[in-house]
C-alpha cells in the first residue's frame, strides 16, 4: 500500500479540513483536494463477464437506465409494480406513497396489510420449496446443520406461540441477545409473525451497553443464551444479560437457548427458562396464525451509533423494508434459485438483518450462517467454508479483506472456491488494493464485484453496481439503486459538480429507509440528525464525489462517526465510557486511518491529579472501554494530554485531534482560534 492509498483505506481520512467554521457534528465545508485526486487517479475498469451478463436480472446498462429513470418520473407506478410482483399481501394499498421530508414523516403502501414472516416462510412452503434448505448454519468449530424451509417454518411457529403464551403481542418489544446461532432468525422471525417488534443486541456488546438498548425500547422480554463460541473461546453472553437485566425492570421473560449445553448456568426462578423446555411444553402448537399487520406497523429496532449521545434505535417498518430488503438482495446479488448466499456480517448489525435473514429468506434462498470467525481455527476458514459448502454468493467488509491479505495469497490459493459466482463488499469505502486483492484471489479475475453502499438508517443498498449492467471501477460504489436519488451537494446545498467532494445527501424517499428512532414520536432528533442541515433532504452523514460518468465514489464520515472495522461507533459513546473511569478526568476521540481496521480509535485523554500517564494506565482505560461498551470499541492508542485543545467558547476543536491522529501534524489548519494555543504543542509532541 503506498502512502497516499493508505490514507483512502481509512473512513473520513480523506477529508480536507478546509472547513473549520462548520458547525458540528458536520467537520469538512467542502470535500476536496487530495482525497478526490487520489480517487479520480484510480482508471481500471472491468467490464461484468458477459456469461454473467446474458443470464442476469438486469442485463445491461440500457436496461437499469430504463428501470430508474420510470423509478424516478413514475415512483408510485414503479414501486407499486415491484410490491405486487414480488410480495404477499393479506390486503392491498390505497395510497402507495406519502412523504414530507421537512417534517420528516413518510409512509409506503398506506391501508395495506402484511406479514413479514409469511413472506420468509409460508409461501415457500408449497410445493417442492418445503424440503429447500433454508439455513445451512456452521458452528464455531466447524460442525453444520441445515433447516429446510419446512423445519424453519416449524420452528418458528412454534417459538411464535411461545412468545405468545408469554404475552408478548402486536407493538410488543423482544430484545433478542443471541450468537451467531439459528435460534437469533428464529426469534426475529417469530416476532414478526405476532407483530412483536424486535431488537437485536449484537452478542459483542458488553452488559452495560446491553442494559441500554433494553432499557430505550422498554422490552417485556429477553432472548438470549446461556453463552456463545467464538474463536474457540466461550462468551458468557447469560452473565452478561443477568448483568443488563439488573437495571432492566420491564422485562419479565428471559428464555435461554442452549448453544453450550449441560444447563450448566444459574437461572432466575419464575423469569428464567430454557428454549428447549418452552419449544417442547405440550400446549404449544405447530402452526401460529400470522398476524395481519399494517404496512406501517415497525418490524423491529435497531440501535445504531451517531455523531452525539446516545445510540439511536432506527425504526423499520413491514412492508417498504420488506419490498427494499427483497428487491435489493434479488438484483444486486443477481440471485437465482440454485445459490447459496454467504453474508459474513453478524446479524446484530443492520447487513445481517438484511441479507442474512429478510433478503435471502423473502426470495426463497439459502443462506449460510456462520457462528465463528474468519482466522479461526487459520486464515483460510472462509475459504474453506466456501468449498464444503459450495458458497456461490460471498459478501463481505473490506476490513476482513484487509486482514486476509495481510496473511498472504497462499491462504487463499489453497482453495479451488470454483462454486462462486459473485462477490460483495459493504461497510466503509474499500480501496482499490483490497478491491484488486479480492478479485484477483478471490474472484480469479472473472467474478463481479458489487460494492454496496448503504446504511443502518437506509434499510438495504443504496449505491451499488449492478453486476450484469454495469462497469466495475476498484473503489467506486458505481450507481444508485432504482428509485434511490443521492446527490452530492456544497455546503449550501447547491450541487457539487462532477469530481468534486461534498456532502452526500438522498433527494426522495425510498420504501427501505427508517420511519424515525424510537422514542422520538413526534421525529424531532431525527430532523435534527437526519432532515436540518440541508432542508428537503435526507442527509447520509458521509462525503462523496460522483465522476463524471456519474459513479458515487464514497469517502467515508464526515461526521464523528467512526467505522472500526466496520462496526459503527460513535466517539462521544467511547469519551464517556472514558471519563467514567475514576482516573479521567477530560477525553476527546477521533478516528485515525488504520491499514486493517479503515479507521482506529485514538484516545487524548487528560488524567485527574495523583494518576499517572503509564502504558498500565493505558491497558487499564482500554479494558474499562471494552467492558463498558464492547471490544470492538477498545482505544487503539491512548495519549495522554495536559488539557485538550479548544476554542474560546470551551469546544474541543476535534478537527486539530483529528489531523494530530492522522500524523498530518505538517498542516493543523486553521488554529487561531485556540484559546491556549500552548496544549497543541505537546499535543503534536507527543504523538503516538
Ligand atoms: C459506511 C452498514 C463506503 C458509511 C451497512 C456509512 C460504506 C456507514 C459502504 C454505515 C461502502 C457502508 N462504501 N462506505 N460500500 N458501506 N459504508 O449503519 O460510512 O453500520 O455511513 O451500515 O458505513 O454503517 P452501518
Amino acid at each position: 500500500m503506498t502512502d497516499k492509498k493508505q490514507t483512502r483505506a481509512a473512513s473520513g481520512a480523506g477529508m480536507s479540513g478546509a472547513g473549520a467554521k462548520a458547525d458540528p457534528p458536520v467537520h469538512a465545508a467542502s470535500i476536496s483536494g487530495e482525497a478526490i485526486e487520489i480517487l479520480m487517479h484510480e482508471k481500471r475498469r472491468f467490464e461484468p463477464p458477459p456469461g454473467f451478463s446474458r443470464d442476469a436480472h438486469i442485463r445491461s446498462l440500457e436496461e437499469y437506465q430504463q428501470l430508474y429513470d420510470r423509478s424516478m418520473t413514475d415512483p408510485e407506478g414503479f414501486w407499486a409494480e415491484m410490491a405486487e410482483q414480488n410480495l404477499h399481501w393479506f390486503r392491498h394499498w390505497d395510497k402507495v406513497l406519502e412523504y414530507d421530508f421537512d417534517r420528516p414523516q413518510v409512509a409506503w403502501f398506506i391501508g395495506a396489510q402484511i406479514n413479514v414472516c409469511y413472506n420468509c416462510l409460508d409461501r415457500h412452503l408449497t410445493g417442492e420449496g418445503r424440503h429447500k434448505a433454508a439455513i445451512v448454519w456452521e458452528s464455531d468449530s466447524g460442525e453444520y446443520r441445515t433447516f429446510t424451509y419446512g423445519q424453519l417454518a416449524l420452528e418458528v411457529n412454534r417459538f411464535a406461540n411461545v412468545l405468545r403464551k408469554h404475552g408478548a403481542g402486536r407493538g410488543d418489544r423482544v430484545s433478542i441477545y443471541l450468537p451467531m446461532i439459528p435460534e437469533l432468525a428464529i426469534a426475529m422471525l417469530a416476532c414478526a409473525r405476532i407483530g412483536a417488534i424486535h431488537s437485536v443486541v449484537f452478542g459483542g456488546f458488553s452488559a452495560g451497553s446491553l442494559a441500554d438498548r433494553i432499557r430505550d425500547c422498554g422490552a417485556c422480554m429477553l432472548v438470549t443464551c446461556d453463552g456463545g463460541m467464538r474463536g474457540g473461546k466461550v462468551v458468557p453472553m447469560k452473565a452478561h444479560a443477568d448483568e443488563a437485566l439488573r437495571s432492566c425492570p420491564t422485562v419479565e421473560k428471559v428464555i435461554v437457548a442452549e448453544r453450550l449445553g449441560g444447563r450448566a448456568t444459574a437461572m432466575e426462578e419464575g423469569r428464567d427458562s430454557w428454549w428447549r423446555d418452552e419449544m417442547e411444553a405440550d400446549d404449544v402448537d405447530d402452526y401460529c396464525r400470522p398476524q395481519e399487520l399494517d404496512a406501517e406497523d415497525p418490524l423491529f429496532i435497531l440501535y445504531t451509533s451517531g455523531s452525539t449521545g446516545a445510540p439511536k434505535g432506527v425504526l423499520h417498518t413491514s412492508g417498504g423494508y420488506l419490498l427494499y430488503a427483497h428487491l435489493t438482495f434479488k438484483w444486486i446479488f443477481d440471485y437465482k434459485p440454485g445459490d447459496l448466499h454467504f453474508c459474513t456480517a453478524d446479524v446484530g448489525w443492520i447487513t445481517g438483518h438484511t441479507y442474512v435473514v429478510y433478503g435471502p429468506l423473502s426470495n426463497g434462498a439459502t443462506l449460510l450462517m456462520f457462528e465463528g470467525v474468519p482466522a479461526y481455527p487459520g486464515p483460510d476458514r472462509l475459504w474453506r467454508i466456501v468449498d464444503k459448502h459450495q458458497v456461490s454468493i460471498f459478501y463481505t467488509a473490506p476490513t476482513v479483506i484487509r486482514s486476509l491479505m495481510r496473511e498472504g495469497a497462499h491462504w487463499v490459493e489453497k482453495h479451488p472456491l470454483k462454486s462462486l459466482r459473485l462477490l460483495g463488499s459493504v461497510g466503509e469505502p474499500i480501496n482499490p488494493e483490497a478491491w484488486m486483492w479480492y478479485f484477483e484471489n478471490v474472484g480469479h479475475g472473472r467474478l463481479p464485484i458489487v460494492d454496496t453502499y448503504w446504511q443502518t438508517e437506509t434499510g438495504g443498498i443504496i449505491i451499488t453496481p449492478l453486476p450484469g449492467a454495469m462497469t466495475m471501477k476498484p473503489g467506486s460504489a458505481s450507481r444508485p439503486f432504482p428509485g434511490v436519488a443521492p446527490q452530492v451537494v456544497r455546503r449550501d446545498g447547491s450541487p457539487a459538480p462532477p469530481g468534486e467532494g461534498g456532502y452526500l445527501v438522498v433527494d426522495k424517499p425510498w420504501p427501505g429507509m427508517l420511519r424515525g428512532t424510537y422514542g422520538d414520536p413526534e421525529h424531532k432528533r431525527v430532523k435534527e440528525v437526519y432532515f436540518e442541515k440541508f432542508p428537503g433532504k435526507y442527509f447520509t452523514g458521509d462525503g462523496a464525489a460522483v465522476d463524471a460518468e456519474g459513479d458515487y465514489w464514497l469517502l467515508g464520515r464526515i461526521d464523528d462517526v467512526v467505522n472500526v472495522s466496520g462496526h459503527r461507533l460513535g466517539t462521544a459513546e467511547i469519551e464517556s465510557a472514558l471519563v467514567s473511569q475514576e482516573s479521567v478526568a477530560e477525553a476527546a476521540v477521533v478516528g485515525f486511518p488504520h491499514e486493517v481496521k479503515g479507521s482506529g480509535v485514538y484516545a487524548f485523554v487528560v488524567l485527574r491529579q495523583g494518576y499517572d500517564g503509564s502504558d498500565d494506565m493505558r491497558r487499564v482505560l482500554a479494558a474499562h472501554v471494552a467492558s463498558e461498551i464492547s471490544p470492538i470499541a477498545r482505544p487503539d492508542k491512548i495519549e495522554f494530554v495536559s488539557g485538550l485543545p479548544k476554542t474560546r467558547s470551551g469546544k474541543i476543536m476535534r478537527r486539530i485531534l483529528r489531523k494530530v491522529a492522522a500524523g498530518e501534524t505538517q498542516d493543523l489548519g486553521d488554529t487561531s482560534t485556540l484559546a491556549d494555543p500552548e496544549v497543541l504543542d505537546e499535543i503534536v509532541a507527543e504523538r503516538l
